[in-house]
């Protein structure tokens, strides 16, 4: 039986491209797409589920090839970024598959040295929607230039920087196809603003959203949607971003709690088991990539927060893929890949566990469904209480 319903429907997003040689225009039905985790726990099974239940699932592009070799023992032959390549491709198709040519999008990281080819792969190969942060993504139009019907997405998250991608866009005659703001407050992960900005209480998401839609509306492009990540859980939270000037909202951390996530990687099963179990704020610690990154406290995460303000010991490693173009490769303070995929692994000393500050708040409904229960919760709200007789 179909439970009853609360709530009224959410409204659609539309994402359009602005490169002058197309028309294309999707529009989900759910205006809810998720934010990429690298590395590879957001892959085909979820998001060709997420697109399959309305929404936009998005996969994560950054440094497959190594969970590859390391998890699954493919691409064991190829040079690291050849092997990131072929993860990617096998990825992408995947998941075009699983939800019959849907809409399937990909995030990447400025900052990972093959970030050219990954973006130029991920259009070659028919991706709808290139989400791209961890830097501000100057050159993506010219790199996506020859595939017209490739949306394209910065991330920011600041006016300043929404100011900043829209002016050097336009100048390339290129319109970004929709803007991923990520509040620094809430997300997971990577954060675009340093330690002072999050403690300082700077760039609020109701400040930016609103914002960051009056920059697009007064340059005229009222068409393309601002899309909020940070800090979204369940209906109420999309529908306050909505309100706040968003027209779709991009949601992480609470996708992690999918049987889908990480799936092609063993379930990232402790992942999960410590989110179901955490009791404590997440933390920022001091990543590699000169960013800091917010993540569960964990032994890992925590010899390397900012809280240990001098006494933090770099940790002597290899240099397996010389995946960031901004770390400090064999002299950084510990290699990042190793440890994310620590995470994936299941290690509980050694790996570390992005996530975002909702995972500190109590009280939150924590429970592992299927994608298409979490999204008929999204869509619909929680069913109403049944009636007693
Ligand atoms: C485990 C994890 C990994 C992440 N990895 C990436 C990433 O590779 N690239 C990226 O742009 N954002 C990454 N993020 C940020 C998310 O895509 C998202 O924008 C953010 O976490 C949204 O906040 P929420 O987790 O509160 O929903 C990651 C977040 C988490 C929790």
């Amino acid at each position: 039986m179909v439970a009853d319903r609360r709530e009224p429907e959410l409204p659609s997003l539309t994402i359009r491209s602005h490169h002058p040689e197309s028309t294309k225009s999707i529009i989900l039905a759910a205006p809810i797409i998720n934010g990429g985790m690298g590395v590879g726990l957001t892959g085909p099974a979820l998001a060709a589920e997420i697109t399959n239940a309305g929404g936009g699932g998005v996969l994560t592009g950054v440094a497959l090839g190594y969970p590859f070799q390391r998890i699954l023992d493919k691409y064991l032959d190829e040079k690291p970024f050849e092997a990131n390549r072929l993860a990617l491709i096998e990825w992408i198709h995947d998941a075009k598959t699983r939800c019959d040519g849907g809409f399937v999008g990909v995030n990447l990281m400025v900052a990972v040295s093959d970030f050219k080819d990954l973006a130029y792969t991920s259009a070659k190969n028919g991706v709808d929607l290139i989400i791209a942060g961890a830097g501000l993504p100057m050159q993506l139009p010219e790199i996506v230039s020859k595939f017209p019907d490739t949306m394209i997405a910065p991330i920011i998250s600041s006016v300043k920087a929404a100011r900043v991608m829209v002016k050097k866009w336009l100048s390339k005659g290129r319109a970004p196809d929709a803007i991923v703001y990520e509040s620094i407050h809430h997300s997971g992960g990577h954060q675009g603003g340093d330690v002072e900005d999050i403690l300082g209480g700077l760039h609020q998401p109701e400040e930016v959203i609103g914002a960051t839609r009056k920059l697009l509306d007064d340059q005229g492009l009222t068409d393309v949607p601002v899309i909020a990540a940070g800090g979204v859980w369940d209906r109420d939270d999309i529908v306050r971003y909505l309100s706040w000037g968003a027209q779709g909202v991009q949601m992480a951390s609470r996708f992690l709690l999918t049987m889908e996530a990480g799936l092609e990687f063993g379930g990232a099963h402790l992942f999960k088991r410590l989110i179901l179990e955490n009791d404590s704020p997440t933390i920022l610690e001091r990543s590699p990539a000169g960013l800091p990154g917010r993540a569960l406290s964990t032994p890992f995460s925590r010899r390397f927060a900012f809280q240990n303000n001098g006494s933090i010991v770099n940790e002597p490693h290899d240099c397996p893929s010389a995946c960031l173009a901004t770390c400090a490769k064999k002299d950084a303070i510990y290699c990042i890949l190793a440890h994310l995929v620590e995470a994936l692994r299941d290690n509980y000393e050694e790996g570390l566990f992005f996530a975002g500050s909702n995972l500190g708040v109590p009280g939150l409904a924590r429970q592992v469904m299927p994608v298409s229960a979490l999204m008929d919760l999204l869509k619909h709200g929680e069913p109403a209480p049944a009636s007693v007789a």
